[in-house]
């Protein structure tokens, strides 16, 4: 078990958080969805309550070691101002002197945001210099940054070596949904992977396959699938290289019980464009000169009939080319069939959390990750660096 941040003494001390704070800004820096804003804010307002000196650290997009302004942390203070109702005082570094005495001034109560951590290369680098030197800032560290645990940085993974790490409620419950699903799963297990490409996802599949009950794949992925069953799949997207690898995972779902479910009618168009001439088709109908760009209306109530009766649902990935209107029925079907389920049910991936926040129905959703390529690698059974980093109980 790994230390949360219920297990340490706060108050009066300084805490450095490690956040996720890499938030989509528009062209004049203006934060256009701030959820790993929001997500984070349980773990401050109880550092707040307890009395802590909270000193919050994140990185923003890949300025690569160079102090860039346009990656600079300070539409995250403004936005946390307005969450907390109160000031964020915003460093004008991570690391040096400066940032030392604005750390060793703080109050409790007071917020102290740093600027972006990968202005400095180290930070990437994961130099133990570095480290030292952010670990220095504070007293008590704790880690709410999932979204990142995949890195092996200074901030996430080196610090722990100078200053223990203990998780946030964000990591804590990212930990519980989805290391509880790849290590403790409960059953029925449907797995739902979706997405472009087959290569993206292999290791997940191969990892949840002998842990799942049904295997649900849909995307621009399953047509490498169709194409490995035999079935002519027209103009649509497709994996030439891993039609053999999908062979062996069918096979390997029939020999380990799972029920391997692919789309059995699909939606073509003439073209890769939303208003191009489109019509839905049995899955062995696909019109030569025609893509598959989406999952038809059998198959997604096939697929919904499937997981009303699980217990545990685990989405990674899109069921066909969402971004195009007339292309998202089956990703927008799916997630209300997931929504309608008693399951316990886990999304990751961006297109997928968008789906699902789209269809106003987030809030049907046990967990819904913070995690991109975190939330991936987790489900791949990898061990992540930021979560390995963390203090055991
Ligand atoms: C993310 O957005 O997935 C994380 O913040 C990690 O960002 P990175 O891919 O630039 O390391």
């Amino acid at each position: 078990m790994k230390k949360n941040i219920t297990d340490v003494a706060v108050d009066n001390k300084r805490v450095f958080v490690r956040c996720d704070f890499n938030v989509p800004l528009d062209e004049n820096c203006n934060i256009t969805d701030d959820t790993r804003i929001q997500k984070t804010l349980p773990t401050i307002q109880y550092l707040l309550d307890h009395n802590a000196k909270v000193i919050l650290a994140s990185h923003l997009g890949r300025p690569k070691g160079q102090a860039v302004e346009k990656y600079s942390l300070k539409p995250v203070a403004k936005r946390l101002s307005e969450l907390l109702g109160r000031n964020v005082i915003m460093a004008p570094d991570c690391v040096g002197p400066e940032v030392q005495k604005l750390a060793e001034g703080l109050q409790p109560g007071q917020v102290l945001l740093l600027e972006n951590l990968r202005f400095h290369k180290e930070e990437e680098k994961n130099d133990p210099e570095f480290s030292k030197q952010l670990a220095s800032l504070a007293e008590v560290g704790i880690s709410d940054a999932f979204g990142c645990c995949h890195r092996a940085h200074a901030s996430v993974a080196g610090i722990a070596q100078y200053l223990p790490l203990a998780a946030g409620f964000l990591l804590e419950k990212e930990i519980r949904f989805i290391g509880g699903a790849v290590d403790n799963p409960q059953h029925p297990f449907a797995a739902i992977i979706g997405g472009a490409k087959v290569s993206d996802k292999i290791e997940v599949i191969s990892n949840l396959l002998p842990k799942v009950d049904v295997m649900i794949i849909g995307g621009g992925m399953a047509n490498t699938f169709l194409a490995a069953q035999g079935y002519g799949i027209g103009k649509s997207l497709v994996e030439a290289d891993k039609i053999d690898l999908a062979k062996k995972l069918i096979e390997q779902a029939k020999t380990q019980g799972v029920k391997f479910l692919l789309p059995i009618d699909v939606t073509v168009a003439a073209e890769f464009k939303n208003d191009a001439d489109h019509k839905e088709v049995p899955v062995d109908q696909v019109p030569a000169d025609w893509m598959i760009l989406d999952v038809g209306t059998k198959s997604q109530a096939l697929f919904a009939k499937e997981l009303a009766s699980m217990k545990l649902i685990v989405w990674n990935g899109p069921m066909g080319v969402f971004e195009m209107e007339n292309y998202a029925k089956g990703t927008k079907s799916l997630a209300k069939a997931v929504a309608d389920s008693d399951a316990v049910s886990i999304v990751g991936g961006g297109d997928s959390v968008s789906a699902v926040n789209k269809t106003g129905l987030a809030d049907k959703i046990s967990h819904i990750s913070t995690g991109g390529g975190a939330s991936l690698e987790y489900l791949e059974g990898k061990k992540l660096p930021g979560v390995e980093a963390l203090a055991d109980k």
